[in-house]
């Protein structure tokens, strides 16, 4: 690498720390649910229109995209960050806590955005630099499936791309690790609802009625065995059941009882087969016990699957940048994700950057109403996307 470009751009992302930040924390105060990102979408918009040199679009109605075409051709390059919170009431009390009751940026979305906006405020300036092309997706509802990346697809932003990288602030990683992972990433997951109906009654007259929680706590224990005993220990497989609803008081059989769950899966033959499996114990168990039942299950994203060749950029890139100490190859999770809709168009790698800090007390998982980044992950994850820009389409 170019020992001048790695000074200019380390550089930058440092004089840039403090504008990053500040777009972080007005993120961060005004979350918005995955599918409403309005304000958020026109915030980015906003900012990217400040910084020149870039073409902007919405590709969608809360989505934006920036393309920043250099004067010399090349490949394309996307870059993805996401951009929507969750239903959950914050419970931190620092100042730039969420000023939306029951919404929360509880995942780092409001960091990833505002990461790709310090990249693009950066790049843009360096426009006569750039071979090729670097677009920036500013995407809506990762959260919520059938999630903003296949929106993003069918409206055609990936229409040229050759690589598309993305990264997730990550607080069981410790600050300064970039975690990569080679291969299968993150899974599949799936979700399904079942509804075990039996015949309510008297709870001391339990031979009049079909007891609906005697059989579906039978259902959920046999639908145990698909992992354990009916699929190969050497694939990756998950099955939770996450709800378990029925009865009103203690002296009622009831009528019916709701369950739902998640599977997750990497492998694509393994995953057809699982509604299927399913069914079978479903459908065994409820009639040898004179219940019936209703069965629903919904396919989600694809599992995110690294590419070799592009991944191996990245990790170079976080040696030369980082240093070795900071390169943490990781194992993959059964989390979920839908960046996988853009690897389905280009190849690409997408990456975590450490963001929890025990010192500082950042130690509360994703998704929780505690969840905070250490914001010195924001300028390490500003340095990647610049560094990798340059591996990736030459100087
Ligand atoms: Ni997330």
């Amino acid at each position: 690498m170019n020992e001048s470009v790695t000074v200019d751009l380390n550089k930058a992302a440092q004089d840039l720390r403090e504008d990053v930040i500040k777009w972080r924390r007005h993120l961060h105060e005004n979350p918005e649910l995955s599918f409403e990102e309005e304000k958020t979408a026109q915030f980015v918009y906003d900012t990217l229109e400040s910084f020149g040199n870039l073409e902007l679009s919405r590709p969608t109605k809360t989505s934006v995209m920036a393309r920043l075409i250099g004067p010399n051709p090349g490949k394309t390059l996307a870059l993805r960050a996401d951009m929507d919170a969750l239903p959950i009431h914050e419970e931190n009390t620092f100042e730039f806590a969420s000023q939306v009751p029951g919404v929360m940026h509880a995942c780092g979305h409001d960091g990833h955005t505002a990461m790709l906006l310090g990249a693009a405020k950066i790049l843009s300036g360096l426009k006569d630099q750039i071979k090729g092309e670097v677009r920036f997706f500013f995407q809506h509802a990762e959260e919520l499936f059938p999630g903003g990346a296949e929106e993003m697809v069918q409206a055609g932003v990936m229409d040229g791309v050759d690589l598309v990288i993305g990264t997730h602030l990550w607080s069981p990683l410790e600050l300064g690790k970039i975690g990569v992972v080679y291969g299968p990433m993150m899974a599949a997951p799936d979700t399904f609802w079942l509804t075990v109906n039996g015949k309510g009654g008297h709870a001391a007259l339990p031979h009049q009625t079909v007891d609906s929680i005697a059989v579906a706590a039978q259902v959920v224990t046999n639908l145990q065995h698909i992992v354990s005993r009916n699929t190969d220990p050497l694939d990756n497989l998950v099955l939770s059941v996450t709800q378990f609803v029925g009865g009103t008081t203690h002296n009622v059989i009831p009528g019916s009882v709701d369950i739902c769950g998640t599977v997750r899966s990497f492998d694509a033959n393994l995953r057809k087969t699982i509604p299927e499996k399913m069914e079978r114990v479903i459908k065994g168990i409820t009639e040898a016990h004179e219940a019936t039942y209703d069965f629903k299950y919904e396919f989600g994203y694809r599992p995110v699957i690294n590419d070799e060749e592009v991944t191996a950029v990245i990790e170079e890139t976080v040696r030369e940048v980082f240093g070795e100490e900071a390169l943490d190859l990781m194992k993959p999770n059964m989390g979920g994700e839908d960046f996988s809709a853009y690897m389905e168009k280009a190849p690409g790698c997408f990456f975590y950057v450490g963001a929890g800090n025990e010192e500082k007390g950042i130690t509360y998982p994703h998704h929780h109403a505690r969840f905070t980044v250490d914001e010195d992950a924001l300028e390490i994850g500003v340095k990647t996307f610049l560094h990798a820009v340059f591996k990736f389409l030459g100087k």
